[in-house]
């Protein structure tokens, strides 16, 4: 579905590198989660996915499509994208955020409504959200209506970065939940960025470990905590793997 094959990206014409020589890819149906502090490239790879970066060698492809194909703003609205922050219009209604999307690809309003009311339902955001302005919803809810917006073309691959990272812990369980319950739901490819490890291990059929343009390792959490393939990957899940020890003693 998406595939990475020795991608490196520069914004200074070749001295220093943001991502390094990273190849991996991603099936269908797969949550993906790209791990790392901040500085460590995990933008720069999600936005090589919807085509706001190119690479400066190497290549991506998504969908069978790649290079200036990947750049074409049809390609890019075909993709769901929420992005770090809430970007919400808060002079545009609930609905009206939502179906800007539809709004470009020129749907007519009554349909434009309708879906995306029909997005609203789909994150779980109650009946009447709709007529409202963002900043009569809570933080929370805001975030759900950025994944309503993400999701109203009816999209099979969805890139969240950072969606959560402003939210409380409790806030933030619940969307983790939310966007578990969306990929059984709806079967979307999600490629997840995050600089936190619980939340990787919450949502993650495999991980990405980014640091400082590297790709330490990819693999499944398991993998991870038993078989790390660098010191650094054996620091950043030794916590992890202390709790587990407590939980299966206990
Ligand atoms: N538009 C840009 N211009 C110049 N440097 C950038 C730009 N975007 C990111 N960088 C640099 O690339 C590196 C990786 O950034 P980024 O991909 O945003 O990391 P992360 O999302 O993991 O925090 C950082 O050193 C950052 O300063
Ligand atoms: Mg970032």
């Amino acid at each position: 579905m998406i595939r990475f094959e020795d991608v490196g990206k520069s914004y200074d014409g070749g001295q220093s590198f943001a991502v390094r020589h990273v190849s991996f890819q991603i099936a269908k149906g797969e949550t993906l989660v790209l791990l790392g502090s901040s500085g460590s490239g995990k933008s720069t790879l999600l936005k090589m996915i919807n085509g706001l970066i190119a690479p400066s060698h190497g290549a991506v492809t998504v969908r069978d499509r790649s290079g200036q194909q990947l750049q074409s703003v049809q390609m890019r609205r075909s993709i769901g994208y929420v992005s770090q922050g809430i970007a919400l219009f808060p002079f545009m209604r609930v609905w009206e955020n939502v179906a800007l999307p539809l709004r470009l690809a020129g749907l007519p309003i009554e349909e434009r409504k309708r879906k995306a009311t029909e997005a609203l339902r789909l994150v779980e955001l109650p009946e009447g959200v709709e007529d409202r302005l963002p900043s009569e919803l809570s933080g929370g809810q805001q975030q759900r209506v950025g994944v309503a917006r993400a999701l109203v073309t009816g999209t099979d691959i969805l890139l969240m970065d950072e969606p959560f990272g402003a939210l409380d812990a409790i806030t933030r369980e619940s969307l983790q939940a939310e966007v578990a319950r969306l990929k059984e739901k709806l079967g979307v490819t999600i490629v997840f960025v995050t600089h936190d490890l619980f939340e990787a291990l919450a949502l993650a059929d495999r991980i990405v470990v980014m640091h400082e343009g590297n790709m330490e390792q990819i693999g499944t959490a398991d993998e991870m905590l038993h078989q790390p393939a660098t010191d650094f990957v054996r620091e950043l899940f030794e916590k992890p793997a202390k709790l587990l020890k407590v939980g299966g003693r206990a």
